[in-house]
């Protein structure tokens, strides 16, 4: 069986009970180095293979993040599925703090980014992929019955939202993403998603709503919310994992 791919962020800087089979070493890729060291081991009975996408120390922005290179690198490792750990910020109601939100939309705000394997015409060829669906929906089926295995009321769809970073979004760009569609913001999401499509992974993204989108804060400092539930987030996350990463096919 293939190990599972899982890529960590502010949400998971570290897999708690993720058995290393040999020292973890950063992946080197014909696109660079991956962000941080690739760990392949056990967890959950099953083989793994994660990488933390900020890098050891959660120092790389996400506009600067090497997206090509962790996604070869687990692509390389022979990884077939990649779970997707990334925080954000909720903009509709129902996606509150605290709360795991399965996405099955994405609308890429992202500028400047390596976003396609099809770079060079003289090697790599061109394929245009369908990215209607961008999230594969075995995988997020997976997810969202794992969260409901825990009890956990996980939100089934919503619009991924990922904008540029690394600052913070204005009140007036999340109304906009609200009028766009969106129902929750990120800043990681793309190109990751779209480059694992490319590289025939099927990807879904488990994010964990850590505050609410600027502008919609209630008089909360974003910063204070951030820490807050992002500490108790991470036990549902890792639980979620747990149940989760056995049951991929
Ligand atoms: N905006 C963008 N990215 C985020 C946020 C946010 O409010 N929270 C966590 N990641």
């Amino acid at each position: 069986m293939s190990p599972v791919g899982v890529i960590g962020g502010t949400a998971l800087a570290d897999l708690a009970g993720l058995a290393a089979k040999r020292p973890p070493a950063i992946a080197d890729t014909p696109y660079g180095p991956s962000s941080g060291p690739l760990v392949a081991g056990t967890f959950a009975g099953r083989d793994v293979v994660f990488v933390v996408r900020h890098g050891a120390g959660h120092k790389i922005a996400p506009h600067a993040i090497n997206y090509r290179a962790n996604i070869a690198a687990l692509a390389a490792a022979g990884c077939k599925q990649v779970i997707a750990v990334a925080a954000v910020g909720g903009i509709d109601d129902a996606a509150r703090p605290g709360r795991i939100v399965v996405p099955d939309q994405i609308i890429d705000y992202s500028w400047g980014r390596c976003h396609t394997f099809y770079d060079d015409p003289a090697t790599d060829g061109l394929d245009h992929i369908d990215f209607t669906e961008p999230y594969d929906p075995v995988l997020r089926r997976v997810l969202l019955d794992g969260a409901d295995k825990l009890g956990l009321d996980a939100l089934d769809g919503g619009v991924h939202g990922v904008t540029q970073g690394p600052r913070l979004e204005t009140a007036a760009e999340i109304n906009r993403m609200a009028a766009d569609g969106c129902h929750i913001v990120g800043m990681t999401g793309m190109p990751e998603a779209a480059l694992a499509r490319e590289a025939g992974l099927s990807y879904a993204c488990l994010a964990v709503v850590v505050n609410k989108a600027a502008g919609r804060t209630g008089g909360l400092a974003i910063h204070a919310e951030i820490e807050a539930t992002l500490a108790a987030a991470m036990a549902d996350v890792e639980a979620l994992l747990g149940t989760v990463v056995p049951s991929c096919g």
